[in-house]
């Protein structure tokens, strides 16, 4: 059976490609998704690629996962910052967890520095913009399926 990766975006992300250019590139979530579902296919995982404005469904859609996902990818944007229920949620969950950015979160205001999700983490990749998304997917694959590595 192929295994499923949850792929989960926080509030704002569906505004990439208007938001902030500078910082956060001109790709669209929906770009970032295709180029997640291309690699995803090559490794023969299958992935739910979701986002959400809301703290309280990214809570319900971690809790959701238990059992039913072999790994999960995470870009919570600002509620990285905030959310201890976020973290909380992660906790709950035993399968990796990657933490996703695409802007250098420690290159930015010092607020950004402090990730709650990175005590949940495996790993976290910031800075690469939607590539990162790609490279955790390449992170993901060694971590869950060893045996197919490319
Ligand atoms: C972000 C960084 C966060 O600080 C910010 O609030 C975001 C996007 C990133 O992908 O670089 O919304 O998570």
């Amino acid at each position: 059976m192929s295994p499923k990766v949850l792929i989960l975006n926080g509030p704002n992300l569906n505004m990439l490609g208007q938001r902030e250019v500078e910082i956060y590139g001109g790709e669209t979530l929906a770009e970032i998704e295709s180029a997640c579902r291309s690699r995803a296919e090559g490794y023969a995982m299958e992935i739910d690629f979701r986002q959400s404005n809301g703290e309280a469904e990214l809570v319900d859609w971690i809790q959701d996962a238990r059992g039913k996902v072999q790994g999960i990818i995470i870009n919570g944007g600002a509620y990285t910052h905030t959310s201890i229920a976020i973290l909380d949620a992660l906790k709950m969950v035993d399968v990796p967890i990657i933490e996703v950015h695409l802007s250098n979160i420690f290159q930015r205001e010092d607020f950004r520095r402090k990730s709650y999700i990175s005590a949940a983490a495996k790993g976290l990749i910031a800075g690469f913009g939607g590539t990162g998304y790609v490279l955790a997917l390449d992170a993901m694959n060694q971590l869950i399926q060893p045996e197919n590595e490319d």
